[in-house]
């Protein structure tokens, strides 16, 4: 194994600038999103030395809390999350930094309200007016919110100081409500205020796309349609649809994973390299890499999707109930929980390289990997040996759970006769970088506190990723499923996604472990 030439630091997120001062407004602040992810990513930021010394967090919820209710909530919530090594006295000048304000999210007069108590612990805190609301509520409020932030003047930037908005996901259903939402966003507030976020971009393993593809010389170079066969993305996961039967038997795997984690992870691996890691530089090439995506045609969307939906199975050793047993999700539902489809690009780098793609709930592991399939090498030197077939090489970017980077190859077995094994070149992160603390949000939080954009969606790219899955929605909503469920929990599909490459001569790589 290689070493490392200098020791990287393994505690801190990143080793960066604290953010400015500010009052960062979590509106859903009793929110589950709110008590596993953002406050442990904030208390990380605290712990790197990141957070302002002039920060302070405002929780609006609906329900009656008083300000030490609230705290105590937090506490309770960060203890029951397994967060490792909570230091009490950072922990407790981190607390007291929190405020909350009970307010109904319908109220005309919520934000007129809220800005008095905003003013106040601004100036406790001398957080210098600037603000950034988080919009952790159900996606009805994303707009309205906005326009009520707007009209009490709290969406008013100055010369010295900021308001940024950050809306979490799902930004729309479909194509032309994700648009509407935009318009209404863009009415009241400036494209560089708003922050559409995917979590899928505060992964490490995520962002090292871009550092492996631009900072090594011996990958670009190969990374093309003339030397790679095809690609594969796959987003397995084990658990179902846990509590969020309400949300997700409306919404489906496809427009849940597709438009955004899955459409970044391909625009990363796909567009061209950028002229800087300015925000819009780098959103630019990524906008123009969804752009380039063949849109299907209704033929298209019957030959290259397929859909299925879990029935009842073993995971883990465990029986599982079906999808339709599920709480909140229809006895009768046609919802999809798995997706896997073919996508060609249409430009000189990828022209005929199909990107096969698939997501699904209740496979038997969970794994998200990007696979690169390189040329197979003719065959013509081994047809008088005994090797019968050449394997092609595969470069896997390893997502998650486990982080990393592996290469296999064809190597000699060793002995008299010509017999070919295939091995692995691995990179391991945690080997190399050691173990972090992070929930993935502390980069994002970070970079709304300093202004920069880069990890955020644009309105056009937003656009083109609905682009993209909108013919494929339609047509699904013409031709309602008859099959479903399609596959037993605990196994990778309905059989027409292994179909879907095999026609193509070509076959999933599972990762079982
Ligand atoms: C969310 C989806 O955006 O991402 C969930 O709504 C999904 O359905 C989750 O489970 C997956 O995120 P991660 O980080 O566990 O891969």
């Amino acid at each position: 194994m290689a070493q490392l030439t200098e020791q990287p630091t393994t505690t801190t997120p990143r080793i960066g600038k604290q953010g400015d001062p500010c009052v960062m407004v979590i509106f859903g602040a009793a929110g589950d999103l709110t008590g596993r992810k953002l406050i442990p990513a904030l208390y990380n930021l605290a712990r790197a030395d990141l957070l302002s010394k002039e920060f302070a967090v405002l929780g609006v919820a609906r329900s009656q809390m008083s300000n030490d209710d609230f705290r105590k909530k937090v506490t309770d919530e960060i203890k029951e999350s397994g967060a490792e090594d909570i230091d009490p006295t950072l922990w407790d000048n981190f607390i007291r930094r929190f405020y909350y304000f009970a307010g109904d999210f319908n109220a005309p007069d919520l934000c007129a309200k809220l800005k008095e108590y905003l003013g106040k612990i601004d100036r406790d805190h001398s957080a210098q007016q600037n603000y950034f609301y988080y919009l952790a509520t159900a996606p009805s409020y994303f707009g309205p919110l906005v326009e009520k932030l707007a009209s009490a003047g709290l969406m008013e930037q100055g010369a010295d100081h900021w308001r940024r908005v950050v809306i979490e996901k799902p930004f729309g259903h479909d194509l032309a409500s994700a648009k509407a939402l935009n318009q209404q966003l863009r009415k009241v507030a400036e494209e560089k205020q708003i922050y559409r976020i995917d979590h899928y971009l505060g992964k490490e393993t995520v962002q090292n796309i871009m550092a492996f593809r631009f900072a090594n010389g011996i990958f670009e170079p190969i990374w093309n349609r003339r030397y790679i066969d095809h690609v594969q993305i796959s987003v397995a996961e084990t658990v179902g649809v846990e509590q969020r039967g309400s949300y997700f038997d409306h919404a489906g795997s496809l427009r849940d994973m597709v438009p955004n984690h899955i459409m970044q992870l391909i625009s990363l691996t796909t567009m061209e390299p950028p002229i800087s890691f300015d925000p819009d530089a780098v959103r630019d090439e990524q906008a123009k890499i969804l752009h380039a995506i063949q849109p299907m045609s209704d033929e298209e969307v019957l030959s290259r999707t397929v859909r299925g939906q879990y029935g009842e199975g073993t995971l883990g050793g465990e029986r599982v109930p079906a999808y339709r047993s599920e709480s909140d999700v229809a006895p009768d539902s046609r919802t999809e929980t798995f997706v896997a489809m073919k996508l060609l690009i249409d430009n000189w780098r990828w022209a005929d390289v199909p990107f096969y793609l698939r997501t699904g709930k209740r496979m038997p592991a969970r794994h998200t990997h990007i696979v690169i399939q390189f040329r197979q090498a003719p065959f013509v030197l081994f047809r008088d040996t005994s090797v019968e077939h050449l394997m092609p090489n595969q470069l896997v970017l390893h997502i998650q759970p486990e982080e990393g980077i592996s290469l296999q190859f064809a190597a000699k077995v060793p002995g008299p006769v010509m017999r070919l094994g295939t091995v692995d070149m691995n990179f391991e992160y945690q080997k190399y970088f050691g173990k972090q603390s992070s929930t993935g949000y502390e980069r994002l939080l970070h970079d709304c506190m300093i202004g920069d954009q880069t990890l955020f969606q644009r309105a056009d790219m937003v656009e083109a990723g609905w682009s993209v899955v909108n013919p494929v929605l339609d047509l699904w909503k013409a031709l309602p499923p008859r099959n479903f469920p399609n596959y037993p929990s605990g196994t990778w599909g309905p059989k027409e996604a292994n179909d879907l490459l095999e026609r193509d001569g070509r076959r999933w790589r599972n990762f079982e472990k």
